[in-house]
């Protein structure tokens, strides 16, 4: 059993704006400092615990409220997790912020749609134009941009480094990182 402080940090921005790439630096970071991380990502979840859930609204607040589910029970067992999905939706992001009984940091990972589709790391955007791919994120489907986030990274303008270092000084001025 352990007294540690867990917490979930909870990633939404556009495909392509960093939030896989962030949480992998910022896991050897995080273990540095005593953490134990899991991370939830987007693509992976939809691989095994979300498997044969579509891009509908329905589907991704499935999706949404099972990351949070297993967030909410990593966390509250001193664990650190970090979620790496778009989590487009204001509601349903402020929904899993309310059932988590650990602490909840929201980190919005911006860049601009330019940037994001001229990065195209998957080809997905190019396909979205195309209209091969509906309901694309940023494109053919609502991005609601959070309002309060705790943290802001700008991943078109910083390095990954600036970001990390953002994250972790606020981990650190609210007590959530050990000495
Ligand atoms: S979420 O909306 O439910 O949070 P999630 O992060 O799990 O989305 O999945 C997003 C990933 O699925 C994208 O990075 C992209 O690789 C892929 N994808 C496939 N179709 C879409 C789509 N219509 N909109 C957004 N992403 C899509």
């Amino acid at each position: 059993m352990t007294d540690r402080k867990g917490f979930t940090l909870w990633f939404t921005g556009l495909s392509g704006s960093g939030k896989s790439t962030l949480a992998q630096f910022l896991t050897p970071i995080l273990k540095d400092r005593g953490c134990n991380v899991e991370v939830l990502d987007g693509d992976e979840v939809r691989e095994n615990l979300s498997k044969g859930l579509g891009f509908s609204k329905e589907d991704r607040d499935t999706n949404i409220r099972r990351i949070g589910y297993v967030a909410r029970l990593l966390s509250r067992n001193g664990a650190c997790a970090i979620t790496a999905a778009i989590s487009p939706y204001t509601s349903v992001r402020d929904e899993v912020r309310a059932m988590t009984e650990a602490t909840f940091v929201e980190v919005y990972v911006e860049a601009p749609l330019e940037v994001v589709e001229e990065r195209d790391t998957k080809g997905l955007y190019k396909k979205a134009r195309a209209g091969e791919i509906k309901n694309f994120t940023g494109i053919s489907d609502p991005y609601e941009a959070p309002e309060n986030a705790e943290v802001t990274v700008h991943t078109g303008s910083e390095t990954i480094e600036e970001s990390a270092e953002r994250i972790m000084s606020y981990l650190e001025a609210n007590g959530l990182l050990a000495s």
